[in-house]
């Protein structure tokens, strides 16, 4: 059981309670102290600077960090950087006001195959996975928001203030997707997302990421098991943006030649840079009398993520790594899912991914960014 650990988002508080007192524990704490991420000469007597690394366009110190999610705001980030997550990525925003779903957001998830993992094509995920409040170790956790956003009056100056945070070999990510609304056709959905980047644009980010993958819109189909139309956002989106580098999300595509129809579309294109995989993994969740473990309607299914998706994550960096190389394409792999130790973290690099993210871990383990930089010395 690991109740004791002291939480960047508190998950027995509501997502507003989180917005406006969060982050706590160890990340609180960062945050009253300036300077802690910051890199510092090395003991050789060496500049860190040195050994910084270029990821897309940028000097980073470790590719290492934080992807959408748990950082809800400015004061996330700036702890994040502090506590040495050289990347940070700003929680996914939108082009208008949008509210979260009811709590509970988050539950513990404990898969029953021997494995710990689950893999798109598992019984499990269809038969119900149960979900309850005893969080274990190693740790998997459901992740029911629905995207929640500020209005952009809101959330520009936040953002704006956030990139301005970021130490040297630090990065701020912001993070963005369209809004689907009942009367919108596809141009109104493609210029959604268009006017979305732009105003990301406008904070002064030298890149962003468009989740593509978000599986708790209540739609069965999510936007990245069309590469057709993610092809047609990216271009319209990269149209607005210029040479800022594009990222998508994406969430665990099965098959090969689906995800070489996705590369096609947006990569060989031109309009994007950088490929994130894996969000959350969809799962019906279950209490331990077989019910729905999540209240209200259309959350019988939600994404989980943390250690049951690892095996997914690193599939999918994989198989995105030999695509690369197959379709001579260049772009950067940003690999997520299932990271809590610094191990995962060398898995990942192995694998092909140029840089790792980690949310659930960073959530239930401060130190794991400080843990990744110690692997240098
Ligand atoms: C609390 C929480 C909120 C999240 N919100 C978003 C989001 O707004 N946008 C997004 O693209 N992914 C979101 N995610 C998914 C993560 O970015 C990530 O893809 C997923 O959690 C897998 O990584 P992990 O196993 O390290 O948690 C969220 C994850 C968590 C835990």
């Amino acid at each position: 059981m690991v109740r004791d650990f002291a939480p960047l988002y508190d998950v027995n508080a509501s997502y507003e309670d989180n917005y406006e007192h969060g982050p706590f524990g160890a990340f609180g704490e960062a945050l009253e102290h300036e300077g802690d991420g910051v890199a510092a000469p090395s003991a050789d007597g060496q500049s860190n600077e040195d050994r910084f690394q270029s990821f897309l366009g940028n000097m980073v110190r470790e590719p290492f960090g934080i992807p959408a999610g748990p950082l809800l705001n400015e004061r996330f980030a700036t702890a994040a950087f502090r506590m040495g997550f050289d990347l940070a990525v700003y929680k996914t925003v939108r082009s208008r006001q949008w509210g979260c779903n009811p709590f509970p957001n988050v539950l513990s998830v404990h898969p029953k195959n021997k494995s710990g993992f689950l893999v798109p094509g598992n019984a499990e995920l269809d038969e119900g996975v149960l979900a309850d409040t005893h969080y274990e170790s190693p740790v998997s956790i459901s992740n029911s928001f629905g995207v929640p956003s500020r209005d952009p009056d809101v959330w520009q100056p936040d953002m704006h203030k956030a990139i301005g945070q970021a130490g040297r070999g630090q990065l701020l990510i912001p993070s963005f997707q369209g809004s689907r609304t009942p009367e919108m056709d596809t141009q109104a959905y493609i210029a959604d997302h268009v006017l979305t980047a732009k105003l990301v644009a406008e904070t002064g980010a030298s890149l962003m990421e468009m989740n593509t993958s978000c599986p708790n819109e209540g739609h069965n189909r999510l936007l990245c098991h069309d590469p057709r139309l993610v092809g047609e956002i990216t271009d319209a989106v990269k149209r607005e943006i210029g040479d800022l580098p594009l990222i998508i999300k994406l969430a665990y595509i099965p098959t090969d030649e689906a995800l070489e129809s996705m590369l096609r579309n947006t990569v060989a294109r031109g309009s994007v840079q950088g490929i994130a995989a894996i969000n959350t993994i969809s799962a019906k969740l279950v209490d331990a009398q077989g019910g729905q473990a999540l209240p209200g309607e259309g959350r019988e299914r939600s994404g989980v993520c943390g250690n049951a998706i690892r095996q997914a994550g690193l599939d999918m960096v994989r198989r995105l790594a030999a695509l690369r190389e197959r379709m001579d394409l260049n772009f950067a792999i940003i690999g997520v899912g299932g990271v809590l130790s610094a191990q995962d973290y060398v898995s990942y690099r192995q694998s092909g991914a140029d840089a790792v993210m980690s949310a659930t871990g960073a959530m239930w383990n401060a130190r794991l960014a400080q843990e990744i930089h110690a692997l240098k010395q």
